[in-house]
């Protein structure tokens, strides 16, 4: 595992440099959700496979920039899935994005995730890795390496809310929650880039990131394989839960890599309240 550690932060360098200095441009090509693909999500994609690439226990990449899984090492123990930028498009107008990886054996469900990894390229440069029973905070220092800085913890309750997914299409249960958690206080933090509104969250000690179920996107819109089994693993580490509205997030199985679901991410109270909003 180290060695996939290793890689990923060779990796989160060299992406680092990228989106500081390449064109922020899209190129000619969509990825298999349909969007089209930014310059800087091939070239992070193509970092990414190149440093896997030199690692033996890596047996196959799925990334969501590509339709189809990779074979890399035949006798390799884990598979990565992994998405190389998310909220690529925000790098145009210099929020902070992301890549974010989980680490699977045998196949990519949620039950076979055995460690995930997040970077955010934010005004500094912060890794997170849940592992074994803990949620690690790392920090990218003036050497270009990255130093343990502290373990992370989520309290019981925070006071943050990002509500994902167009307002116009939630439904009506949804759209009451989201009144009441506001009602009660908490203050609206919503970036639209995952990466850093989740560790915002769980920095902050917690609160609730949702991305529910849409009339126009019934299945949500963030991946199993790329985006949520990897956070719904990291909060869980860190104390707080992370369901699809009915039950865990790690407990679903995807039939396609590029699946997608509905999502919350959270301190346990907030949790609590989406499973009495959603009726279980
Ligand atoms: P990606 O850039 O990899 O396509 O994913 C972006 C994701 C995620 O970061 C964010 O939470 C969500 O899309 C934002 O979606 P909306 O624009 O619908 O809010
Ligand atoms: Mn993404
Ligand atoms: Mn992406």
């Amino acid at each position: 595992m180290t060695e996939i550690f290793e890689a990923i932060k060779r990796s989160a360098i060299r992406i680092r440099y990228a989106i500081e200095n390449d064109d922020t441009g899209y190129s000619q090509n969509q990825n298999s959700t349909g969007d089209i693909q930014l310059k800087l999500d091939i070239k992070s994609d193509m970092i990414i496979e190149e440093e896997f690439s030199l690692v033996k226990s890596v047996k196959e990449l799925a990334s969501e920039e590509k339709e189809h899984v990779e074979e890399l090492c035949k006798d390799g123990k884990y598979l990565i899935g992994y998405d190389p930028l998310d909220g690529s498009s925000l790098a145009d107008v210099n929020l902070s994005v992301g890549s974010i990886f989980g680490i699977y054996e045998n196949d990519y469900s949620g039950k076979n995730l055995k460690a995930s990894v997040y970077v955010v390229y934010g005004p500094r440069v912060e890794l997170v890795i849940g592992y074994e029973n803990r949620v690690e905070l790392h920090r990218l220092n003036s050497n270009n390496e990255f130093k343990f800085i502290q373990l992370l913890n989520l309290n019981q309750k925070g006071k943050l809310n990002s509500p994902g997914g167009t307002q116009k299409h939630w439904e009506k249960h949804h759209k009451e929650m989201i009144d009441d958690i506001f009602a009660d206080g908490y203050r609206l933090r919503y970036s639209g880039g995952m990466v850093p509104d989740l560790h915002q969250i769980l920095l902050k000690g917690g609160g609730l990131f949702s991305y529910p179920a849409t009339t126009d996107v019934p299945k949500g819109k963030l991946r199993m394989t790329f985006e949520v089994f990897p956070f719904a693993q990291i909060y869980e580490l860190a104390g707080g839960s992370a369901i699809d509205g009915k039950g865990r997030l790690l407990d679903l199985i995807p039939e396609h890599i590029h699946d997608t679901t509905p999502c919350f991410f959270g301190s346990n109270e907030e949790i609590q309240r989406v499973k009495t909003a959603y009726g279980k």
